[in-house]
């Protein structure tokens, strides 16, 4: 067996690790997707002068930047402050991220040629992301877990094809109904980047990392498990030797829950639109028809989420009223059977806008409530 260099922390007693593992955790871990970012002043003030993918590749201020919103909030999780598109940019691939817009590629990725002509991944094009890492792992405490992460070739394809976000994803559908091979090239090229850059971050000690597909809920079920499931299993299964739960979140993905679990991960990440529990029992009975052996309890995995971002913008007792409700459907599904544990999130990023006192309190909100049951 292969032993890799492992900077990886022993961590006992963190809640999101613990609730990962369906184990019980002293309180009810809860993390937001972009937490770090422009709800916080710090971070617009830190951001004033310096562009987004830059900051991305410098340790200090990537560091600074991903344990703001741990300090402010007492989050049970920090997250990489980084990007999807990082890898890529790393690589060589001409892209910027346009404030207000997201990324935009340069030259989008549409032919066989434009395929074979995209970059490898070499692990040093990430050393400052690694460098960051490290400084991030000497300030957390150990009840503190930190996730990398990556974008999931489908998400990331989207980019490439489309040349920048997309509304309807038309171009990247077409190629992959047109020229299924063409489009299993270009996921084999980019397998590489994502693997490559998850694998940095679990050897420089990241604690978890999370897959996002934030565009896969445009897809059909059908459409998701022939062209894009076999690539994300093939991703995910590349790190599964490393014992840091996987979590894989993608936005609309209710249809998708079962097969997205299927991929090969220990937590499902669910969007707003769908109640936990209900999310949780379409993941379970999915799980069981791919393998009817699996006993009931394997065939349960952690969920995380759901809280609809714009409702941090209702007030306080509007925002309890949907807590209260998430963690009731999270505990009926633990009840159940049908789930093994739950981290509270938001069902996609805070919203550049929100409060980040909303966020504060919301924190300790769901942190006052006992913990999911076993
Ligand atoms: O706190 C965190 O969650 C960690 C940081 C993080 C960022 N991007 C920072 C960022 C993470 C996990 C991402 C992932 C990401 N990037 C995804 C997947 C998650 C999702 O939201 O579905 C996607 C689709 C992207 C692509 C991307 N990058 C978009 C759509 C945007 C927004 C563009 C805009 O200005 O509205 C970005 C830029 C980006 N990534 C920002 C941040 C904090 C905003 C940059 C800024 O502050 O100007």
């Amino acid at each position: 067996m292969i032993r890799r260099m492992t900077n990886r922390r022993v961590l006992t007693d963190a809640p999101l690790l613990d609730a990962a593992a369906g184990r019980t955790p002293s309180r009810r871990p809860v993390w937001f997707m972009r937490q770090a970012g422009r709800s916080l002043p710090e971070y617009r003030e830190i951001r004033a002068n310096i562009g987004m993918l830059e900051s991305c590749f410098r340790p200090d201020l990537l560091a600074e930047i991903t344990m703001q919103p741990v300090r402010r909030h007492d989050v049970d999780a920090a997250i990489l402050f980084s990007d999807i598109v990082v890898p890529l940019k790393a690589a060589g691939v001409d892209l910027d991220i346009v404030p207000g817009r997201g990324p935009v590629v340069a030259h989008p990725v549409r032919t066989a040629a434009d395929i074979d002509a995209l970059p490898g991944f070499d692990p040093d094009q990430v050393a400052a992301v690694v460098e960051g890492i490290g400084a991030i792992l000497g300030e957390l405490t150990d009840r503190q877990a930190l996730i990398g992460f990556a974008g999931a070739p489908f998400t990331l394809a989207s980019y490439l094809i489309e040349g920048g976000p997309s509304r309807n994803h038309e171009r990247t559908k077409a190629l992959m109904h047109s020229e299924p091979a063409l489009w299993d090239r270009l996921m084999s090229r980019i397998d590489p980047l994502i693997t490559g850059f998850l694998r940095a971050q679990i050897d420089a000690g990241v604690d978890a990392v999370q897959l996002f597909d934030s565009w896969a809920g445009f897809l059909t079920e059908r459409d998701y498990r022939r062209h894009v499931l076999p690539h994300s299993a093939r991703i995910l299964g590349a790190i599964a030797d490393a014992g840091v739960p996987r979590i894989h979140f993608g936005v609309g993905t209710g249809e998708l829950l079962g097969a997205m679990a299927a991929a090969g991960t220990e937590v499902v990440g669910v969007d707003w639109r769908m109640p936990l529990d209900i999310a949780a029992r379409r993941i379970s009975a999915a799980l069981q028809d791919d393998d009817p052996a699996d006993g009931r309890g394997d065939s349960a995995r952690a969920l995380q989420g759901n809280l609809d971002p714009a409702i941090l913008f209702a007030g306080e007792s509007a925002v309890q009223a949907e807590v209260r409700r998430i963690l009731a459907e999270a505990d009926r599904a633990i009840d159940r059977g049908d789930a093994r544990g739950h981290i509270f999130n938001l069902g996609h990023g805070v919203l550049p806008d929100t409060d980040a006192d909303a966020i504060t309190r919301t924190v300790d909100f769901v942190h006052a409530q006992p913990p999911a049951p076993r």
